[in-house]
């Protein structure tokens, strides 16, 4: 089954929007497999977008994303990577669309409440940042059999 990392950002845990967020990726029927809080420190940070070193909007992500508390999880589903980055909406709140966490939730790029992974590899290595492959657990849940075939 697919899996992919997914974190809200400080701004996120700050508004108290976390519990909403969580809500949402229940609702639509993904499944919560990993659950922490921490506090990330810079060469966390630095890891999770290295992608984006040397970008103009690098050390202001930085400094945003190490601010405060972080709630990292891993999510679990078909289609789980796509799915999420669907429900988050585009990077740019303006640009996100109404009924997006992003388009509902937020105004601005650099404090856009939610991180998804944007693909199946990059959900591979940001999960293994956060956590031991016993961190993720393998449950039932009664309700999947309500939400696909075998
Ligand atoms: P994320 O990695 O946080 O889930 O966001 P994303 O994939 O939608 O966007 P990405 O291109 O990976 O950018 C990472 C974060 O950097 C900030 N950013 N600012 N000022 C800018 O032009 C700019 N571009 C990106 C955003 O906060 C974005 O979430
Ligand atoms: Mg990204």
């Amino acid at each position: 089954m697919e899996r992919t990392f997914v974190m809200v950002k400080p701004d996120g845990v700050m508004r108290q929007l976390t519990g909403e967020i969580i809500a949402g990726l229940e609702r639509k029927g993904f499944k919560l497999v990993a659950m922490k809080m921490l506090k990330m420190d810079t060469a966390l940070a630095e890891r999770h977008y290295a992608e984006h070193m040397g970008k103009a909007f690098f050390p202001g992500l930085v400094e945003f994303i190490t601010s405060g508390p972080v709630v990292a999880m891993v999510w679990e589903g078909p289609n789980v990577v796509k799915g999420v980055r669907d429900l988050m909406g585009a990077t740019n709140p303006a640009e996100a669309l109404p009924g997006t966490i992003r388009g509902n939730l937020a105004v601005t790029i650099s404090r856009n409440v939610i991180h998804g992974s944007d693909s199946v590899e990059s959900a591979e290595r940001e999960i293994a940042l956060y956590f031991k492959p016993e961190e993720i657990l393998v449950y039932d849940r009664p309700a999947d059999a309500w939400l696909m075939e075998k």
